[in-house]
């Protein structure tokens, strides 16, 4: 049967995020918006994109939530965007209603969806869509590590002058300026990245990787799309097709790295179960020390949070 994936919001990110999902075939998608117009236009000129380039499967845009009845996936990625000078953490009032609203429309028209979280503060909308969905947390997740590792490994293969699809990295932690690349888990088509590079250079790299958002937001006035959108599809199509493929995602740890029970960056094995496995590393002291920091971080805005649910 073909499947189904709802995106919402029909801005930026969501827009290229169906548009990226169509391309990979992923099934039958539904851009949802709440903006007439918006959903609508994108998606007709997403169809027409199909006369040049063909794909299967069908895209249509909508106001309206019955359309995305019994979706099998509903990636996230309405909510207000970063300007200049605000932190990601900076958005959470707004983003935790949008998110909270959107998930009680997802409970009611695809019960059995898993949900991917696109937007920011992303840990945390994480931990609000699984709080207000009640759905088994497995099928809840966040897109950050893909993204990230994906601008580590873009500043390692400039560096380095290699291919970009050579290079491989785990990410750990909240999607802030926190984040926890981890060099030693780095690798270029299996060298591990300490060989190839001086210290002081991969933590350079790490430093521009964790504000690699705000660069971009520095440039266009708004965040990136493009990468947060095809690191959605990737974990879309795992779980479609059920790849079992290893991605650093938002997701729920509860004995996990000594978290207790907490949506936060760690490597997973996604496939038809959704989150069907934490990869556990073994960490040094202080990659657990960075980590434990960061998703203590996350911990005090999920506390944060719930006086605006
Ligand atoms: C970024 C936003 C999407 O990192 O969080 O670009």
């Amino acid at each position: 049967m073909t499947s189904k994936v709802t995106v919402v919001g029909a801005g930026n990110v969501g827009a290229t995020t169906a548009q990226l999902a169509a391309a990979a075939e992923l099934g039958d998608i539904v851009l949802i918006d709440i903006v007439d117009g918006l959903p609508q236009g994108k998606a007709l000129d997403m169809v027409q994109l199909g006369g040049v380039k063909a794909f299967t499967g069908s895209i249509k845009g909508t106001l309206d939530w019955a359309e995305t009845a019994g979706s099998d996936i509903v990636i996230v990625t309405s909510g207000m965007p970063r300007k200049p000078g605000m932190s990601r953490d900076d958005l959470l009032a707004k983003n935790a209603s949008i998110v909270k609203s959107v998930t009680e429309q997802v409970v009611k028209t695809s019960p059995d969806a898993f949900i991917i979280v696109v937007c920011n503060p992303l840990d945390v909308m994480v931990a609000v869509a699984a709080q207000v969905s009640g759905f088994a947390k497995h099928k809840v997740m966040g897109m950050a590590g893909a993204l990230d590792s994906a601008r580590f490994a873009c500043f390692i293969s400039q560096e380095l002058g290699v291919s970009i699809e050579d290079v491989k990295g785990v990410l750990m932690g909240g999607h802030g300026d926190d984040m926890v690349p981890l060099p030693r888990f780095t690798s270029v088509a299996g060298i591990p990245l300490p060989e190839l590079m001086q210290k002081s250079k991969i933590d350079e790299l790490i430093e521009r990787a964790r504000k690699g958002g705000i660069e971009i937001v520095n440039y266009l006035g708004y965040s990136a799309y493009y990468a947060p959108a095809a690191g959605a599809v990737k974990m879309a199509e795992a779980i479609l097709k059920d790849k079992k493929s290893v991605i650093s995602c938002c997701a729920y740890c509860d004995k996990e790295y000594g978290v207790g029970g907490a949506f936060v960056g760690v490597p997973a094995i996604l496939g038809a179960g959704g989150v069907e496995k934490i990869v556990e590393l073994k960490l040094t002291k202080e990659e657990k020390q960075a980590f434990d920091e960061s998703a203590a971080h996350v911990k005090d805005l999920v506390v944060n949070v719930k006086k605006f649910l």
